[in-house]
């Protein structure tokens, strides 16, 4: 007896969306797992494993809370038998202040995800509005909150630096920081052994002349790779150069820039090309790129190019983090993010840990 074919259709199809249910629902996030989670303070300004920029204003305040306590405490707490707390703060434990913030993050009640999401949509959506989060304008999201963390870090350093209060940094103010003098084991790190914390690099800085730096300028005497200031960008070329250039011409030959940068620029696109297969061919084209005027040396004006792979900055590291998040999120490959992808993804936004290995912490969650 042959069944009919509309019965097979309708059983086919069944079948069909029944497996469309289990596959969709198979790939939704177990939320219930998941707890969101506060950043460590880094542990020193030298710290080169960068922790992500937070997403969310609120998470960027609590850690820096978080962190300007840490800082009194090294700075102010160290050498007093502990009445000598910075003016209207009071001690409290690390590890409270800790608890408090993460479990105030973890509550749906207080602290909703989607909420946060929805409202900061219309923020980051804003070149053009248009109803889409773009790469560049999740990467100027990102930029922003960096930007604001960084200035916030170089004001506090300031406090330290500038010993007689007048709002301005001068150079016998400034003790270098003990990272830019030890003699690391990764010497192959650009950013040690440089000289770094001379004079020219405080004149450089300087960009009124005046012999003293102000916030602006010692924010960019601290990450001149993130500077505008062209005689800073300029310094860091000569830098760069000084380190590698074993003839002392000035400038880089092939053989100079090969053994000295080429591994320490990081992500310059030309360089993954896999059709080279030589180990130095795609030194040499990088190179040729450079070389715009072809005498077979790399200038300081010549590396300014790449300037900003060798000195990952603040863009460089808030681009990363855009194009990570669309990678994640973009559930429609269209290059750019709707409000719903957003929400549906909360936990590329929000770094979070997975519970899955234990279990209780769901029985534990009840009796909050
Ligand atoms: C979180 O916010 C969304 C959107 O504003 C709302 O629909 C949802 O009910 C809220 N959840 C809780 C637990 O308050
Ligand atoms: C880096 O350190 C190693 C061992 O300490 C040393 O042999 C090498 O010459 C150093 N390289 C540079 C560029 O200083
Ligand atoms: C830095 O600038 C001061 C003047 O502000 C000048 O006297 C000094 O020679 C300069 N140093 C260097 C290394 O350029
Ligand atoms: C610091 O000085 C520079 C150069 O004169 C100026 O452009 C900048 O606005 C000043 N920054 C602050 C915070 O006063
Ligand atoms: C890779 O290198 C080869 C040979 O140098 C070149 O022909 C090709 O266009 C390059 N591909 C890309 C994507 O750059």
């Amino acid at each position: 007896m042959a069944t009919s074919p509309i019965v097979t259709a309708i059983i086919y199809t069944a079948l069909a969306i029944l497996l469309l249910l289990f596959l969709s629902s198979s790939n939704q996030p177990h939320s219930r797992h998941r707890r969101l989670k506060l950043r460590p303070p880094p542990s020193s300004s030298s710290d080169r494993h960068r922790p992500p920029i937070p997403f969310d204003p609120i998470i960027s305040n609590i850690e820096q809370k978080r962190e300007d306590r840490q800082w009194e405490r090294t700075h102010f707490h160290l050498d007093s038998d502990g009445d000598d707390h910075a003016p209207g703060h009071e001690a409290q434990p690390e590890w409270e202040d800790f608890m408090d913030a993460e479990d105030y993050i973890n509550d749906e009640e207080r602290f909703n995800v989607t909420h946060r999401i929805q409202l900061l949509f219309p923020k980051i959506d804003v070149a053009p509005a248009d109803g889409f989060a773009s790469a560049d304008e999740l990467a100027e999201w990102n930029f922003q909150i960096a930007l604001r963390e960084v200035m916030h870090r170089t004001s506090r350093d300031m406090e330290l630096h500038d010993k007689n209060k007048d709002g301005f940094v001068a150079l016998g103010e400034y003790d270098p920081p003990s990272w830019s003098r030890r003699d690391d084991e990764d010497n192959t790190s650009s950013s040690y052994n440089m000289g770094w914390w001379k004079e020219d690099h405080f004149n450089a800085s300087d960009v009124d002349g005046n012999g003293l730096l102000n916030l602006t300028e010692f924010n960019d005497f601290l990450h001149p790779a993130d500077s505008t200031n062209p005689k800073l960008i300029q310094w860091l070329c000569k830098e760069e150069i000084r380190e590698r250039d074993q003839d002392k011409d000035g400038k880089l030959d092939f053989q100079e820039f090969f053994r000295g940068l080429f591994d320490s620029i990081r992500n310059y696109d030309e360089v993954h090309n896999e059709s080279d297969t030589s180990e130095t061919a795609p030194a040499k084209k990088l190179f040729q790129d450079l070389d715009k005027d072809n005498d077979g040396f790399l200038s300081e004006d010549e590396l300014k190019a790449v300037i900003g792979n060798l000195h990952p900055s603040e863009h460089y590291y808030a681009k990363q983090q855009a194009d990570y998040a669309l990678s994640q999120a973009d559930t429609d490959k269209d290059g750019r993010l709707t409000l719903t992808e957003m929400i549906e993804h909360p936990y590329v936004f929000y770094s979070s840990i997975f519970n899955d290995e234990d279990d209780d912490d769901d029985f534990h969650d009840e009796f909050r």
